[in-house]
């Protein structure tokens, strides 16, 4: 250790000159920095004899000193003075314009059927998406050996449990939280995401999003189902659409039904969407099976009440004739920028 090494880095600081705040970060990282010169003198210093501690232990920290506040003071000179930044800091130039996000197609429609059954007097429900056997299969009169129980249709979180945790198959399991939890009447909509073990394919996902609905009260009917239903259609789908229902089966409902909206494309002639048939499936729905209201703990012989289901990919894909189902999956920016418009 010399007492040259020192002055040589004080000579260096004397002439030292900074332009931006760049230049004084490279100098402080050329000083003070893990590999700087002064850090070097630092470590050199921890492995020299006592006499030599004696005689550079000052000089060395004094060094430091001056180098921090030459440091200091260069840097006050370039905030007070902005334009020494150099010609790419002309602080006059307009921003860079982040372009505005559209909303996703799946949202769109969420938020339109939500609307629609807002105006008819139901409530917005949610749940867990993670839920368990109970909500999901058992209070809805899925009997115990039931194909969507195993593990090839149904995400389990937990299995080997007496109540598993699974990641909910159909958001039924928010009207089963809503029985246990609301007082008749009841009118609720439940929106929300859904897993099922699936092959990701064009028309299939192991993901995708419902919006199911629930009314119960004093002598509901079929009839009140289906004018429910015809109303929601019409206000989707336009004031002409008609609907059809066909019979079918759910371990929730009885009776249980497919409901189908005539074709708003073709008007019924044919096209390639409805396969020539005129109509579209739209959800699935039916009359609560008293199984279900009396495990809620609602009296089955004084109330009755309806549910429905439906999917919302399917409804944006008839909406937007997209006929590929990972389209809504993969967030690719072409394709959510056709949305823009129907922000
Ligand atoms: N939960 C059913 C499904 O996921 C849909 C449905 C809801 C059917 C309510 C009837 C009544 O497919």
């Amino acid at each position: 250790m010399k007492h040259e090494d020192i002055e040589k880095i004080l000579a260096e600081l004397a002439e030292l000159k900074c332009k931006t705040g760049k230049d004084i970060e490279d100098a402080r990282v050329r000083f003070l920095g893990k590999k700087g010169s002064v850090t070097a003198l630092f470590d050199e210093f921890r492995t020299v004899d006592k006499e030599l501690k004696k005689e550079f232990g000052r000089p060395l920290n004094e060094l430091k000193q001056a180098v921090q506040a030459k440091i200091e003071e260069l840097k006050g000179g370039v905030e007070s003075d902005g334009a020494s930044e150099g010609p790419g800091q002309d602080l006059s130039m307009p921003g860079d314009s982040f372009g505005l996000g559209s909303r996703h197609p799946v949202s769109i429609v969420r938020q339109e059927i939500v609307e629609i059954f807002r105006k008819f007097g139901y409530d917005v429900a949610e749940g867990p998406e993670v839920e368990d056997d109970y909500h999901v299969f058992e209070a809805l009169n899925f009997p115990p050996n039931h194909p969507a129980r195993d593990m090839q249709d149904t995400f389990f979180v937990s299995a080997g449990h007496p109540n598993p945790l699974l990641l909910r198959t159909h958001t039924s399991s928010v009207q089963v939280r809503s029985m246990e939890s609301m007082k008749v009447p009841i009118r609720v909509i439940c929106p929300g995401r859904v897993f099922r073990n699936e092959a990701i394919s064009a028309r299939a996902h192991c993901i995708f999003h419902q919006v199911e609905g629930l009314y119960i009260d004093e002598n509901v009917t079929f009839a009140d189902l289906k004018q429910a239903i015809l109303l929601f259609a019409r206000e989707m789908f336009g004031p002409e659409t008609e609907i059809r229902m066909r019979p079918s089966y759910f371990p929730f409902t009885e009776p249980s039904a497919e409901v189908d909206v005539s074709c708003n494309i073709c008007h019924g002639k044919g096209c390639n969407i409805c396969k020539g048939t005129g109509w579209l499936e739209i959800l699935g729905c039916g009359m609560v099976d008293p199984n279900v209201l009396e495990a809620s703990g609602i009296d089955s012989k004084k109330y009755s009440g309806f549910a429905f289901g439906m999917g919302l990919e399917r409804i944006a894909m008839l909406k937007w004739r997209v006929n590929d189902l990972r389209h809504y999956f993969e967030n690719d920016m072409r394709f959510l920028k056709e949305f823009e418009t129907s922000l």
